[in-house]
């Protein structure tokens, strides 16, 4: 078995970041949607880093992909680790591939070094998180977590083709997966991930540790009135759908900013007919509510439809909101991040806890199994942007840390 080195693990992880980020749906920025050519190109690529470490491959019907070391015997429990394969549109190299390249590289730290652990690590690079083509993020942590429910399935894209029929595919047919793993069966889930923040940088610390996962709630929002001529109907007489949405968007902002640290995002719009000499007949535009506190989160939620509903009677305008995704917030493991933050002190001298603004598949997992969340410092924390950077040095410091935590690990197994 030839020597790896954490040093020599980190350079192969750089260059496979940035090998995987050119796996893409769209030529000249990386994108990989739900059960996309791309994704399907980029589990080939990874299930082949995985094998060539040693992990028995597989996809599974929600399309993740899932790479299983030799359990060292019969009954012996499993490690999760991973994050998500898929993308936002023009993403970032990091976001999530970091998360299933890192305990690759790791595993091959310790084959190299001929350390068995007690214990079968599972990696899986979920396959859509983003919510991107539906709207609604962790479909494949999701089914992976046997939670896919028959909304997740209703759900329909801008073709309204399904999630069903997405999934159901050339068999024509899909049932609802059960869990992938009994509770008993496991051990945690470790994901490690890009802050996606300034703290890490601001605070000079390559890494730190997740405290909780903020809950999200997304929606579709829809303003109805009557198309007509843009040059010979007069402003007063006109139901404009779009100028509705427009007055919808500042107003959110608005209605966010004055209740830190509440964040409302509208992030997709839409006008039909959408011709430059057309009033706008139908205006659709996702929405993207978090709050640390579930209730206020869902608070805000109330009062962000009741100046939906004050703007639509005002403009004589229908106008409905409808819920695609809602995820309370999600407490990281005490035990595990206790664990996890000793590796990393042991590595950086000290550890900071964070909560964490952005969702993660470990909300899902977390339904499994207890989660902890390894926050690697990115570059003035920009991240859903082709800019996202994580310098060597920080990627080398995470990949100590995530062995060291492996190790850490196998000692509370009886030998
Ligand atoms: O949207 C998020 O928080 C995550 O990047 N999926
Ligand atoms: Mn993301
Ligand atoms: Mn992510």
């Amino acid at each position: 078995m030839p020597k790896v080195s954490p040093n020599q693990a980190a350079a192969t992880l750089a260059r496979r970041l940035d090998r995987l980020a050119r796996v893409s749906d769209e030529r000249g920025a990386t994108t990989r949607t739900f059960m996309s050519p791309a994704m399907r190109r980029a589990c080939s690529l990874v299930g082949a880093w995985m094998r060539g470490a040693g992990l028995s491959v597989r996809v599974d019907r929600l399309g993740n992909l899932i790479g299983r070391t030799r359990a060292p015997r019969r009954g012996a429990r499993t490690l999760l680790m991973g994050s998500h394969l898929d993308t936002v549109r023009d993403a970032g190299r990091f976001d999530g591939a970091l998360g299933v390249l890192l305990p690759i590289a790791a595993l091959e730290v310790l084959r190299a070094r001929g350390v068995a652990l007690p214990f079968a690590v599972e990696v899986v690079g979920f396959s859509e998180e983003e919510g991107v083509r539906f709207s609604s993020a962790y479909l494949g942590s999701k089914g992976y977590a046997g939670l896919l429910g028959r909304r997740d399935l209703g759900l329909r894209d801008r073709d309204g083709i399904s999630v069903a029929q997405v999934l159901a595919g050339a068999r024509g047919r899909f049932s609802r997966p059960g869990p992938a793993h009994g509770r008993d069966e496991l051990i945690g889930y470790l994901e490690a991930h890009i802050e996606q923040g300034p703290v890490l940088g601001e605070l000079g610390l390559a890494a730190g540790v997740v405290s909780a996962i903020s809950g999200q709630t997304r929606a579709r929002v829809a303003f109805g009135g009557r198309a007509g001529h843009a040059g010979t109907t007069p402003m007063a007489m006109r139901r404009d759908a779009l100028a509705g949405a427009a007055e919808f968007v500042v107003a959110a902002e608005a209605f966010a900013s004055s209740r830190p640290p509440l964040v409302a995002t509208v992030g997709r719009i839409s006008a039909h007919p959408g011709a430059a000499n057309v009033i706008a007949g139908a205006a659709e535009l996702s929405l993207d509510v978090r709050h640390p506190v579930d209730a206020g989160r869902r608070a805000a939620f109330r009062g962000l439809r009741e100046e939906g509903r004050r703007i639509a009677k005002r403009r004589r305008l229908s106008f409905s909101m409808d819920v695609t995704q809602d995820n309370g917030s999600v407490p990281c493991s005490r035990d595990l991040t206790a664990l996890l933050a000793s590796c990393v002190r042991g590595r950086l001298g000290r550890c900071v806890a964070l909560a964490s603004g952005a969702g993660h598949d470990g909300v899902m997992i977390s339904r499994l199994a207890p989660v902890a969340m390894l926050f690697v410092r990115c570059r003035e924390g920009i991240s859903h942007h082709p800019d996202e950077f994580v310098a060597q040095r920080d990627l080398d410091a995470a990949l100590r840390i995530t062995v060291d935590f492996l190790a850490r690990l196998a000692s509370r197994f009886p030998r």
